[in-house]
């Protein structure tokens, strides 16, 4: 059973309508939580963590549940398809001290769920909620689950029993990605499942899929009566969603888009982290899913793009952010040529990294 202080910050969570970053796979690491967090993520879940790999103490497993002081409230999520592997991970995961234990029962890649974790719990949902009793029992920590409406097509959609019946074995709040496995990341999500799962629990109901604007996490928010919404893709391309949801929930506000040399300042940020965390190459290079979404809307961000997503160091990257930056407070395109003299040009000893 959870200690009445711990009981106390779990229910304050959800008390907020709260706007939740997501867990990814290599996306949501310490990096990306903190800066979704400065963003107005109000709560983070880890990217899922094999069991295996965390009962075996292995470094990437164990780098994956460290939590550091500043980056509260974040949850753990683990995945796996054996109950008692599972039991045994969580109560690993519980010494790093998480808002919460979160078990994944929604992803659909193959060699994942066809082995039977992830999205494989809801090929038998009887087995999923032992599973679920299981851990809860292994902890002291509150469980959540997140999962899926439903395996596939041909099956009915489980969720809405099988909501009550993880919330009869103590799972204490429930993430519902309004898709089925087969779907993967296809096809619209269908929120109507999360209403009709929300009205058959008292536990908190995140509800998740295509929440992309401030609109959307309202829209979600009254049509399902879910505590809050879930955000995945849209924070990869457009951390600042968080704030704008936020803006819109409470106060119904419209946040003004970000600007150009938010957009830039973003990349310099993200890009400066991610190497102080990594080494060089690997900084630089696990970025680049982001540029394209933080300079979206940039004149001249294709060109942009493409010399930061050639561009495999640091100092090059920041040379080309700094050049893009020079260019836009001088009220010049990303792609607007220097007018330079002939003299200028035939003495310019290092090309422009942009290839402007
Ligand atoms: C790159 C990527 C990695 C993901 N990794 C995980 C994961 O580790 N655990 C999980 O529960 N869901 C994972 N998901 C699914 C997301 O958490 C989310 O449920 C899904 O993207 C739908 O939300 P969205 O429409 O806001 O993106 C991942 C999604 C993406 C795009």
């Amino acid at each position: 059973m959870p200690s009445a202080e711990v009981e106390a910050r779990f229910r304050a969570l959800f008390a907020s309508r709260p706007v939740v970053l997501a867990p990814m796979e290599d996306v949501t690491d310490a990096v990306f939580r903190k800066l979704c967090r400065d963003h107005g993520a109000e709560l983070c879940v880890t990217e899922f963590v094999n069991v295996e790999g965390l009962l075996r103490g292995c470094r990437i497993a164990s780098r994956k549940i460290d939590l550091a002081p500043d980056d509260r409230p974040t949850a753990i999520q683990i995945y796996g398809s054996d109950r008692d592997r599972l039991a045994e991970a969580a109560a690993v995961a519980e010494a790093s001290a998480p808002a919460y234990i979160d078990i994944n029962c929604g992803c659909w890649v193959p060699k994942i769920a066809s082995r039977g974790a992830g999205a494989g719990w809801l090929r038998d949902p009887s087995a999923m909620v032992e599973m679920a009793a299981m851990v809860v029992r292994s902890v002291s920590l509150p469980v959540t689950v997140k999962t899926r409406i439903g395996w596939g097509p041909e099956s009915d959609m489980p969720i809405v029993e099988l909501a009550r019946r993880l919330e009869d074995v103590g799972v204490r709040a429930l993430t519902i990605h309004c898709r089925t496995a087969k779907m993967g990341h296809e096809g619209a999500a269908d929120w109507t499942w999360a209403a009709k799962a929300r009205a058959r629990v008292n536990i908190p109901v995140l509800v998740n899929g295509d929440v992309k604007s401030g609109e959307d996490a309202v829209r979600a928010i009254e049509t399902t009566g879910c505590e809050g919404v879930m955000v995945g893709r849209r924070a990869i391309e457009h951390p600042w969603v968080f704030a704008e949801c936020r803006a819109m929930l409470d106060r119904g506000e419209r946040l003004a888009p970000p600007s150009a040399l938010d957009r830039i300042a973003l990349c310099r940020t993200h890009l400066l982290a991610n190497v102080e965390a990594r080494d060089e190459q690997h900084g630089v290079q696990c970025t680049r899913r982001h540029f394209s979404g933080y300079l979206k809307g940039i004149a001249g961000a294709a060109a942009l793009r493409q010399g930061l997503n050639t561009t495999n160091t640091l100092a090059g990257c920041l040379a080309i952010l700094d050049e893009a930056q020079a260019r836009v407070e001088r009220g010049l395109s990303a792609t607007d040529r220097p007018v330079l003299s002939r003299e200028q040009l035939l003495s310019a000893r290092s090309p422009d990294p942009v290839g402007l």
